[in-house]
């Protein structure tokens, strides 16, 4: 039995189907881990339910809708939308019972998830995540936790992450930070790609070019660390010669001090999440 066949037979929703949990719907499909009408997914206007619609999903304006058709949910709202978007779960048929859900909302904690979620049924499995948005593509990271899921769910979680990228299951204080790259960085490195571009474009290649090349840089640079497991600086050793083209490239980064913004970037987004958590707790 392959990996993908534990999700075959599951119907998976979304509450809020906007940019992330469309990564993750459609990474799916591209997959073919799931069949497009065993996904469902809610919003609030009809505008980006259409996105869905294309793909031959199941789209709807009612959030409970979701929930009652689907054996994984995913909490995918902005976080200072999730107790208005809870108030449309509830069943009309009484309360849900035992489902399992994904929040990937920023800063919510298990705790309030659980407080908040046992409102609509009665034995909520909750899922914490940080995903990213290159899930669509097949090479997203995400972290997660848990709290009240089975061993044979996790798996199907697990399962499910892993087929589009990377997935760790990691201690709930860490979730803030590891975030701060893994669900922030890709928008990090969009502007490192640009910025890339923009100094070749200068030097007279079409941008077309440009940009294609710029991005292969970045994914080869990943790949090699991660497939040689040498040290990031030991890799930059290895193609910076004496008096060559790359060192003379190196100080102009360091000049213009790359690494500490790349730092301080991370490290707003960490706090930025620390600081909804704390509005999350005070709702
Ligand atoms: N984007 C990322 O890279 C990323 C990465 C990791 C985690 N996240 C998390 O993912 C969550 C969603 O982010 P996003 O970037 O996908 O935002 P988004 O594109 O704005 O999507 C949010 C969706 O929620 C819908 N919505 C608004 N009110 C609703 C309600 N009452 N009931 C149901 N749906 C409702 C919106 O519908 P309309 O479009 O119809 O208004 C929209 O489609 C956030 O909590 C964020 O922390 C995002």
């Amino acid at each position: 039995m392959q990996k993908s066949d534990l999700l075959l037979d599951k119907t998976v929703g979304f509450i809020g189907g906007g940019n992330m949990a469309q990564a993750i719907g459609i990474g799916l499909i591209k997959k073919n881990a799931l069949k497009p009408n065993n996904i469902w997914a809610s919003s609030n206007t009809e505008k980006t339910l259409s996105v869905w619609k294309d793909y031959g999903m199941n789209a709807t304006l009612h959030n409970y809708e979701v929930i009652e058709h689907c054996d994984i949910i995913f909490l995918s709202v902005k976080p200072h939308i999730l107790n208005e978007a809870l108030q449309t779960c509830k069943s009309p048929s009484g309360v849900f019972k035992g489902k399992l859900y994904i929040s990937v909302i920023v800063g919510i904690s298990l705790n309030v998830l659980e407080e908040k979620l046992s409102k609509i049924d009665e034995n909520p499995k909750i899922v914490r995540s940080m995903p990213n948005t290159p899930m669509m593509v097949s090479e997203g990271i995400t972290v997660y936790c848990c709290s009240n899921v089975p061993e044979a769910e996790e798996k199907i979680v697990k399962t499910l992450f892993s087929l589009l990228g990377m997935c760790e299951k990691i201690s709930e204080s860490l979730i803030n930070s590891a975030g701060g790259l893994t669900g922030s960085g890709p928008a990090y490195l969009y502007t490192v790609i640009e910025a890339l571009a923009d100094g070749v474009v200068k030097k007279g290649v079409p941008r077309e070019l440009a940009t294609k090349f710029a991005a292969q840089v970045l994914v080869g640079a990943g790949k090699m660390v991660l497939k040689t497991e040498k040290h990031p600086g030991q890799l930059k050793d290895e193609v910076c010669s004496p008096n060559g083209s790359t060192i003379a490239g190196i100080s102009e980064i360091e000049r213009g001090g790359v690494r500490s913004s790349m730092i301080n970037a991370v490290e707003a987004a960490v706090n930025k999440s620390d600081e909804l958590a704390l509005l999350s707790i005070k709702d």
